[in-house]
């Protein structure tokens, strides 16, 4: 059997496509042997736990209950749920449990999983101590201030922030926002893990 020639487009189109996976597969090579000589994580850890013997009682309940098959926490779970390190320091114990009672009533919009008849709704049924116990552990799981799961911004201040507040942000927001920093002295710079 005889091969025909390659066209010369046909050369140009598989010579750039080679290229492409050859460099995709370089780079991802290389990015690999970076990660394993590091002797760091490769991206810094901002979520940080530290348990009272009921919020240790209420990780387990996480587990035995099922909440990783949607929600991601402490390196377990999936990421069908929202991610829910750190949310104690986004959300408060009272919203927690306020949440794991009545999710329909507290949650901002329309709930996908948690509430009556949906996949997450046996959660609201669950016996009082357990999901005390699970509001308690919830609320344990913390972030440090500044990083994207916190709810306050870094503690130090930011000229160039401040700058472009002053000059873009319209007068209403000025008067009907403030900084959050302002409310809560600086949190959790203190407990960051080593
Ligand atoms: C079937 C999937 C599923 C299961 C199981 C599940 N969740 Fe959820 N969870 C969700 C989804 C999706 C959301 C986002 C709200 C919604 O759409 O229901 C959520 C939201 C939450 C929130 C609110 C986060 C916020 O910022 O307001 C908390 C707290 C929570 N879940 C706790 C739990 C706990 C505790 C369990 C186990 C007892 C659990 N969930 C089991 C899917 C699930």
């Amino acid at each position: 059997m005889k091969f025909h020639q390659l066209k010369r487009g046909e050369k140009i189109l598989f010579g750039v496509s080679g290229l492409i996976v050859i460099f995709a597969v370089l780079s991802f090579i290389m990015l690999e042997v970076y990660r394993a000589r590091l002797n760091r994580p490769m991206y810094p850890t901002t979520t940080f736990f530290n348990f009272t013997p009921e919020g240790e009682e209420g990780s387990k309940l996480f587990r035995i209950r099922g909440c990783p098959d949607c929600h991601r926490a402490l390196r377990n779970g999936t990421n069908q749920g929202v991610d829910l390190d750190g949310i104690g320091s986004k959300r408060s114990f009272a919203y927690l449990l306020a949440f794991i009672k009545k999710p329909e009533a507290t949650y901002e919009t329309k709930t996908l999983d948690h509430g009556l008849n949906k996949g997450a709704g046996y959660v609201a049924a669950l016996p009082d101590n357990e999901q005390h116990a699970l509001a308690v552990f919830l609320s344990e799981l913390k972030a440090i201030q500044g990083s994207p799961d916190a709810r306050l911004p870094m503690p130090e201040r930011s000229g160039f922030v401040d700058e472009m507040v002053k000059i873009w942000a319209p007068d209403s927001w000025k008067r009907d926002r403030h900084d959050l920093r302002e409310e809560t002295p600086p949190q959790n710079t203190k407990e960051k893990p080593e």
